[in-house]
């Protein structure tokens, strides 16, 4: 689907706008309104190609639908859309009108129904309050030194002339962050603490997750608060540590000298003066570490995926980097929005209205699961003209819009990670521009697999290093 969409003129405005369409908490006269076309096709049939194909899927729905449609799959009804006023009117909704998706997610069974991904209401905003200085912009930019040292150490053992797939190896250098700043464990912890045991735990639970099997335990956790199956035997083995590193950290003196998020959650106390238990604990923390690592690293190797793929931006950025200054951090951004754009690690998010909704010429009633498509809003013709096509420059003099440019959601449920994610890619990807000359190992894009709520580069985003330094 995304290959060869091609070069259009060089003239062509790159970034335009959506014409308007009215959306929002239904009005009186709007009930009258259609509900949204169904894809005209079995449930089971339709389950099965979105599980398998979702991005051909979704966008020949919009080619034969339009911008509105329902889906009959996992919920009687789920709608789609993929206008930025109709983002905008969910992202902007009080909670208790629109209450997000997440406690409906994959990741429930994992992490639990009481965490800041898959809490809603007053519970989430509470834990979001607590979570949000840690990861607030200022806060992050003491990483920078750790995320760039953590990164020159992974190339450093890279080969030349071998090809291997970037995704795992992002995901090393993501990790190792992740665990820096949640847990203060730097570097590679030591044999036999529970650090270490943790560190290995979740290592060998993502790879696990790419066998065929994990895609029959995610089926099998649907509609379950409780982990069943593999998903139950591979938590036993990630909680152990968790709970080992808690405890650990429960006897320790120096919490309030300590600044990463383990310590922080540690001290923090609800409104009513109470601590949080080692269960709250165990999910809140086990939700950065599974939200945070996979989705940052699997964007890079996409935003890699594409710029090995596509000569002219590979150029410019090394060019830039070359140069150094403002020229090299403005084309970093440029990339990262670029791919982040056109590869959309998260593809689909969700909110429940609780209200009829209006959406452009459609209502939909009260209790619809309305999916706002990333990967389709990124890709509107009128929004990102040659919309198929990898081309950073289209950013040159633009900011990426709040309703237009959504990979990291937007409203009180914005991915509370994103200025992390941002300083990463940032990082990692500078330092590859500048020590390596990449290549694809071979010139076909790779194709998008999902996994999880995540959609990734097929074969990891494979590359041969030409040069070092
Ligand atoms: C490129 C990397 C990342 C992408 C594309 C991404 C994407 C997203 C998206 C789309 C959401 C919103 C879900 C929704 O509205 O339904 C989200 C939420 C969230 N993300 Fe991220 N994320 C990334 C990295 C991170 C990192 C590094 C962390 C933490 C260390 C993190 C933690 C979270 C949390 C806790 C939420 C839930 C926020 C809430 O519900 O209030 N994410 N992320």
């Amino acid at each position: 689907m995304f290959e060869g969409m091609g070069a259009v003129a060089e003239e062509l405005k790159l970034i335009g706008e959506a014409p308007p369409s009215p959306a929002g908490p239904a009005a009186p006269e709007d009930l009258s309104l259609p509900e949204p076309p169904v894809i005209p096709l079995s449930r089971g049939i339709q389950v099965l190609r979105f599980n398998q194909r979702q991005i051909e899927f979704v966008f020949k729905a919009r080619r034969k639908l339009g911008e509105v449609f329902t889906m009959r799959g996992y919920h009687d009804a789920d709608v789609f859309t993929s206008h930025p006023d109709h983002v905008k009117s969910l992202f902007t909704a009080s909670p208790d009108d629109a209450p997000s998706l997440t406690a409906e997610s994959p990741l429930r069974p994992i992490v639990g129904p009481n965490s800041v991904l898959t809490a809603n209401g007053p519970r989430h905003m509470r834990q979001r309050k607590m979570l949000l200085p840690p990861f607030h912009g200022e806060a992050i930019e003491r990483y920078a030194e750790m995320i760039s040292a953590a990164t020159e150490r992974e190339i450093d053992k890279w080969q030349v002339g071998k090809a291997f797939a970037l995704a795992p190896r992002m995901q090393a250098i993501t990790l190792d962050v992740i665990m820096a700043g949640i847990f203060g464990i730097e570097g590679k912890p030591q044999v036999g603490t529970p650090e270490h045991g943790l560190r290995t735990a979740v290592r060998s639970l993502v790879a696990a997750s790419t066998w065929p099997i994990a895609q029959w335990a995610e089926l099998m956790n649907i509609g379950s608060d409780e982990p069943v199956g593999p998903t139950k035997a591979g938590l036993a083995i990630l909680d152990r540590p968790t709970y080992a590193v808690i405890a650990k950290r429960r006897g320790e003196t120096d919490l309030g000298d300590r600044r990463d998020i383990l310590s922080l959650l540690m001290q923090a106390t609800t409104e009513d003066g109470e601590h949080l238990t080692d269960q709250e604990l165990r999910d809140e923390l086990l939700t950065l570490v599974l939200a945070g690592h996979e989705t940052t690293a699997n964007s890079l190797a996409w935003t890699w995926e594409r710029l090995v793929r596509t000569p002219h931006a590979y150029e410019r950025l090394h060019d830039a980097v070359a140069t150094g200054g403002e020229t090299a951090t403005d084309e970093v951004e440029r990339v990262i929005t670029e791919g982040m754009r056109s590869r959309p690690v998260i593809p689909v998010i969700g909110r429940r209205v609780k209200k009829p909704w209006r959406l452009g010429e459609y209502v939909v009633p009260a209790e619809t699961p309305v999916l706002m498509s990333i990967l389709l809003l990124h890709h509107r013709e009128d929004v990102y003209p040659d919309p198929f096509a990898f081309r950073p420059e289209r950013w040159e003099g633009h900011k990426p819009g709040t309703y237009e440019w959504i990979p990291f959601g937007g409203g009180t449920r914005r991915c509370l990670g994103a200025a992390l994610a941002m300083a990463e890619q940032r990082v990692v990807l500078e330092a590859m521009a500048r020590r390596l000359e990449l290549e694809a190992d071979d010139p076909e894009p790779e194709r998008a697999v999902h996994r999880n709520v995540t959609m990734i580069p097929s074969r990891g985003a494979r590359v041969v290093i030409r040069s070092k330094n």
